[in-house]
């Protein structure tokens, strides 16, 4: 657990960087161009330092221009900042993950990244279409090559200083363990899905012995209502302590000793969701105890994002 009360300013440090990650994360998940920019200009000004991009979102060449821009007005230098991206399904072809990693890094406009993920473990039929389909729909997989083979090429990219840490994203233990134990350079962080009701304690502490960053998206349950916001145990205590509902669920995620992943979309729920303190020990006991159970994202089971909407088939 943290000691500090304030967690705006917090990092970790991860195994290879030499920066280090700020807990508190703004993620670029957002599907308008024009909004893409504003927000990421906006978590930039309320004091974000870290944010997490996708090749899958589709806007890196949004959050790029936003966070240059952003960044040069606020005289804010590139080792402040701490910027993840990640490789899509169809680019697991160990071959094929240097171009997709120059591809990103391109869009977002920088030389070198801080944390690259592979975005769940699924590989798709590779090519440019990031949701190759058969006649009925069904996702074309890629069974010519495996989690370790795509593992082999994101540890190239370590050896030839194109980003410092490398990671994985949508996997549990049963994904996690094997690579962990066979791999030349470690994961140095994952990112799943985790609020209270999505806890993944399992998971959190094997990261925590191995020195793994546990990195949390959707810690407000993805905006999703009813869900971890609109919960009578968090509501109650936000009350009683004079915070939002969204900074006690932040607030919880930081102070189990996770990074977490938010996205405010407007400048003061940017402002709102970087306040974040520490919370009363019984309250967030009180949260470790809460019963409900509720996985919002199916990425995990299918590799198919569960917050991105399909486009239209042509
Ligand atoms: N690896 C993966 O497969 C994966 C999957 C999903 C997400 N991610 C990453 O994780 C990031 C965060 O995930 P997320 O978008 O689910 O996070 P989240 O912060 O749990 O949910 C965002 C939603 O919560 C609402 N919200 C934000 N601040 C609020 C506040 N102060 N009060 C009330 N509602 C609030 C927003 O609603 P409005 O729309 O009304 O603003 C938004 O739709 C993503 O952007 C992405 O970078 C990764």
């Amino acid at each position: 657990m943290f000691e500090s009360s304030d967690f705006r300013n917090k990092r970790i440090s991860l195994k290879h960087g030499v920066g280090q990650m700020p807990i508190l994360g703004f993620g670029t998940l957002i599907s308008d161009a024009a909004a893409t920019i504003s927000a990421t200009k906006d978590a930039l000004e309320a004091g974000f330092r870290h944010f997490d991009c996708a090749e899958r979102y589709r806007n890196e060449s949004e959050v790029g221009e936003a966070l240059q821009e952003g960044m040069a007005t606020d005289r804010i230098a590139r080792e402040d900042v701490f910027v993840t991206t990640k490789l899509w399904n169809t680019n697991h072809r160990p071959e094929r993950v240097e171009p997709a990693f120059d591809a990103s890094l391109g869009r977002l406009k920088l030389n070198y990244l801080d944390l690259y993920l592979i975005h769940t473990p699924f590989a798709f039929q590779p090519g440019d279409d990031q949701d190759p389909r058969d006649q009925n729909g069904n996702v074309l997989y890629d069974r010519s090559v495996t989690l370790l083979d795509t593992w082999r090429g994101m540890e190239s990219l370590v050896d030839h200083g194109k980003c410092h840490d490398i990671g994985l994203s949508d996997v549990g233990l049963n994904e996690l363990m094997p690579i962990y134990e066979s791999a030349r350079i470690k994961p140095a962080a994952v990112q799943v899905e985790s609020h209270p009701y999505l806890p993944e304690t399992e998971l959190l502490e094997f990261c925590k012995e191995k020195g793994i960053v546990f990195l949390a998206f959707a810690p407000l349950g993805h905006g999703v209502r009813p869900g971890p916001l609109d919960d009578p145990i968090i509501s109650a205590i936000a009350t009683r302590i004079g915070k939002t509902p969204a900074q006690v669920l932040l607030a919880w995620a930081a102070q189990r000793g996770t990074a977490l992943l938010t996205t405010p979309r407007t400048a003061e729920r940017a402002r709102e969701n970087f306040n974040i303190a520490i919370l009363p020990e019984d309250a967030f006991s009180e949260i470790n105890r809460i019963q409900t159970r509720q996985r919002l994202n199916e990425v995990v089971k299918t590799g198919v994002p569960g917050f991105i909407p399909r486009p239209p088939s042509t």
